[in-house]
């Protein structure tokens, strides 16, 4: 009798936040920007690497190794991608607001960098990688990716 209650309180806490999930779903109201598979996957391989780096150079900051800081900011920033293969087309998809976005981002990347070979403290570094992240955050927050269908 017991095991069946708890068995009952179990399905009934599973359907629940079955529920839950698709509710939370529901309320996803990022702009669908439409990408070609391959423009996707260059898309998020780009942010993986900004990720990466980005947990580098808090190792760096962490350890005051400035030297690993500059490197791997600059590894993200505008001039080090200055020729980065694109997929064609990719560009002319791009809406005002994500190009400016994405400019801020290689922006503070490479004074991240500078900052770091100037040997400013890691206090104003990490301040400054948080202001670069804001564009992050906004950019996640305004758009998502859709693919379509070529
Ligand atoms: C101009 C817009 C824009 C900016 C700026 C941006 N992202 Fe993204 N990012 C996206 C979009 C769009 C996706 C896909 C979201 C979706 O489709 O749900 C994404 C996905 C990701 C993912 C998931 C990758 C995967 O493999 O699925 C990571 C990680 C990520 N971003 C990290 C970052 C970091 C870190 C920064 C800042 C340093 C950043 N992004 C800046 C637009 C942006």
């Amino acid at each position: 009798m017991r095991r069946r209650m708890l068995l009952m309180v179990a399905c009934l806490l599973v359907v629940g936040s079955a529920g839950y999930a698709i509710s939370a779903e529901t309320t996803d109201t990022r702009e669908a920007v439409q990408r070609t598979e391959q423009e996707k996957a260059f898309i998020l391989d780009q942010m993986r690497l900004l990720l990466s780096s980005i947990v580098e150079v808090e190792d760096g900051l962490g350890s005051s190794d400035m030297d690993q800081v500059a490197r791997e900011a600059a590894a993200r920033g505008r001039k080090a991608n200055a020729n980065l293969a694109r997929p064609q087309g990719l560009a002319a998809k791009e809406s005002d607001a994500w190009k400016a976005m994405f400019a801020s981002v290689r922006t503070g990347f490479d004074t991240i960098a500078d900052k770091a070979k100037a040997g400013a403290p890691p206090l104003e570094i990490n301040k400054m990688l948080a202001d670069t992240m804001r564009n992050c955050v906004a950019c996640h927050q305004t758009y998502r990716i859709e693919v379509q269908a070529h």
